[in-house]
């Protein structure tokens, strides 16, 4: 038996397909989740809801606790995550709007609570984390995208950032030295977390911008939202496939 979350981003603060949708509040022994869960159903299949900065819009990825939501999150009964996440594009085909199924991460955050896992209980525990994201759940978005005849990105490095500023040039100029494709900011730790509670989990990237430098000028909050626009509709088309095959 396997129950699924679909955890909003930027863009995608609710999910319109949900029927009959029921809102649950979770405590948990690491504070508030985001917002309340959101349950329903879409093609008869159920499906919890999470709004990751909070409903409304209010909390930025730096203060988003990320702990209680995936604590949350099993605590209901989920067993896999598809994580929708607003991103920069750093490589060439991470155009904007465009659709990513990110296979690798590095993480540039810091100072964020990131482990279930911290000595508390007189353990040492060490979870593998090669790879980050769960094959299964990739290759249904990947099918599902083809299915919705969506383009999609269908590997990608994913650099998560600290924010909630965007990097300079040459941050991103050594992302892309490093072998990132994509920026954000909210991916870290909510995939290592994850993976710590036995969780599946994979994201599913919207380019709302191209990376800093990588244009001539600024990057003007304009231009996050008209891409954000069209690449959620697009996003939102493939969940619903990823669904129906789920
Ligand atoms: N950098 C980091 N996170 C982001 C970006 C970006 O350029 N765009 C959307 N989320």
């Amino acid at each position: 038996m396997t129950t699924l979350a679909i955890i909003g981003g930027t863009g995608l603060s609710q999910l319109t397909a949900l029927k009959n949708p029921r809102r649950e509040a979770v405590n948990t022994p690491y504070g508030n989740p985001s917002a309340e869960f959101v349950i329903g159903t879409i093609q008869n299949k159920e499906v919890i809801f999470l709004a990751r900065h909070g409903n409304p819009h209010a909390i930025p990825p730096h203060k988003i606790n990320y702990r209680a939501n995936i604590w949350a999150l099993q605590h209901l009964g989920v067993t896999d995550i598809i994580a929708v996440a607003a991103v920069g594009g750093i490589t060439s085909e991470m155009t904007p709007a465009s659709l990513a199924i990110p296979d690798q991460i590095i993480d540039y955050t810091y100072s964020r609570e990131h482990t279930f896992f911290d000595g508390a209980d007189g353990n040492v525990t060490h979870i593998d984390f090669t790879y980050p994201y769960c094959q299964k759940l990739r290759a249904g978005l990947i099918t599902a995208a083809a299915s919705a005849n969506l383009h999609v990105s269908p590997i990608g490095t994913y650099g998560c950032t600290q924010g909630p500023r965007l990097e300079t040039a040459a941050e991103i100029a050594r992302m892309e030295r490093d072998g990132c494709d994509l920026v954000g900011m909210t991916g870290m730790p909510e995939a290592s977390l994850a993976k710590e509670l036995g969780l599946n989990y994979a994201a599913l990237a919207v380019m709302a911008n191209w990376g800093a430098g990588k244009t001539a000028g600024e990057i003007t909050m304009a231009e996050i939202e008209e891409n954000l626009h069209h690449g959620m509709a697009n996003a939102a088309t493939l969940l619903q496939a990823f669904v129906a095959a789920y």
